[in-house]
């Protein structure tokens, strides 16, 4: 039986695009779809603008002619037969040639060659994930199943395709995981099996660093991180990317306090903008081992690996604050830390209450004191520089920050330096 898609749920100019795809498909004697995610989300009532369209045909060809109905670019990954199209109002949607794709060896790269829609849907990775779209003007909005993937979507099963789809594609553990969480639907039992033995393959060995990273940043970008990161521990999906890898037992409480600090930075530190992602992954990595070594696993860029690490430093420093410290010596102590460390310092729940109101105050006001007095302004006043001028600036700047002085003048007296 045919089923069409309801489409109130789709914006009015995105439903308009599909429309022209579909007539221009049709002027160019091609079968032309929607796919994939934009699909499984319609039928979910989530919204996603991500479009993907399969071509029966030469995807690259067509998206350069709809690109120049449009007035848009489009630009080539001939490699893979796909395009992508910019419009001018910035909107990119992206066109695959329908394949068939072979996997020389596991975890590697497919190769391609052209296929039809139903060769191209079952090559995919999971039943609510090979659904398509007709849009064809006299079948637009037909659906596409041949996998049976509404059938699964409308039961809450994510399921594989095929036996091997773990194994040529390992990044498909991460996906799952992650449509469980995100829908919370449920990994079909076989599939939870095939998991645990493409897992115990070593398959994740065979993919590259970069793979694994941008699966596990796509899982840290998801609402329901926590559900995903529980299961990901189930199947001992860190430990296989390295033994030493431990999740901390306490990761809901840093998960809650990770998204606190992204709220709170956001409304307070505005002149500021941290690094969200350095926050999220505080809560993944958390000894100065597991950073060292999965950090170099997962090929971490150098400048998250730091602030990571001098984050599991910086205990040290917190434990020298005092009910007492003067503001000067909680700028001293807090100054070398990258705000994000401390943004999530600040949100911890052992945080006693006095310490955060410390962590807050230098984040929100000290850091951005700026100094009355500068070694410019002593040289003006005809001293010579000398190792002495950081000691006196830092003297100067201590008692403004404690609001012993609080003008140039008063700052010039407390150095005991004439005019
Ligand atoms: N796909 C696949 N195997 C992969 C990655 C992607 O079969 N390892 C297919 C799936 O059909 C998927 C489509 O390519 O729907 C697009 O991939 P992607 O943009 O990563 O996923 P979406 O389905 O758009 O899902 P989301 O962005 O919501 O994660």
């Amino acid at each position: 039986m045919r089923e069409f898609l309801g489409l109130s749920n789709i914006s009015p100019q995105i439903c308009r695009l599909l429309q022209e795809i579909g007539k221009l498909g049709e002027g160019a004697s091609r079968s032309v779809y929607v796919v994939g995610g934009f699909v499984r989300d319609l039928l979910i009532g989530r919204e996603n603008l991500d479009i993907d369209i399969v071509v029966e045909g030469d995807a690259v060809e067509f998206a350069y002619q709809l690109a120049k109905v449009w007035g848009g670019k489009a630009q080539a990954h001939h490699q893979f037969k796909t395009a992508t199209v910019t419009r001018p109002d910035m909107l990119k949607l992206d066109f695959v040639s329908a394949r068939n794709e072979t996997y020389p060896s596991p975890g590697a790269l497919p190769s391609v060659e052209y296929g039809t829609v139903a060769a191209d849907l079952c090559r995919r990775d999971f039943s609510i994930n090979a659904l398509a779209m007709r849009l064809q003007p006299n079948a637009f909005g037909e659906l596409v199943d041949c996998t049976d993937g509404l059938r699964d979507l409308r039961a809450g099963r994510i399921r594989t395709l095929h036996e091997r789809s773990f194994i040529d594609d390992p990044t498909r553990i991460f996906r799952a995981i992650r449509y469980e969480g995100r829908y919370s639907f449920q990994i079909v039992e076989a599939d939870q099996q095939r998991i645990l033995d493409a897992i115990n393959q070593g398959v994740l060995n065979l993919i590259s660093a970069q793979r694994i990273r941008n699966e596990i940043d796509h899982i840290l970008s998801e609402a329901a991180a926590p559900q995903m990161v529980n299961r990901m521990c189930e199947f001992d999906l860190f430990g296989a990317v390295d033994p030493t890898w431990k999740i901390a037992p306490n990761f809901d409480a840093l998960w809650a306090a990770a998204g606190q600090a992204i709220e709170w930075a956001s409304i307070s530190l505005t002149n500021a903008p941290i690094n969200t992602r350095v926050i999220l992954w505080m809560t993944l990595l958390t000894s100065p081992m597991a950073i060292e070594v999965v950090g170099s696993r997962l090929a971490l860029e150098n400048q998250l690996c730091t602030k990571l690490s001098v984050q599991t430093h910086m205990e040290h420093a917190l434990n020298a604050l005092s009910v007492s410290s003067k503001p000067s010596e909680v700028y001293q102590l807090l100054n070398p830390y990258p705000l994000e460390a401390l943004v999530f310092a600040l949100m911890q729940p052992h945080q006693p209450d006095w310490r955060a109101g410390k962590i807050g105050n230098y984040l929100t006001h000290l850091r951005d004191v700026q100094p009355l007095v500068n070694g410019d302004d002593l040289i003006q006043r005809g001293l010579k520089p000398s190792r002495a001028f950081a000691d006196w600036l830092w003297k100067a700047f201590a008692a403004q920050l404690d609001g012993k002085v609080s003008t140039t003048q008063e700052a010039y007296q407390f150095l005991d330096i004439k005019k």
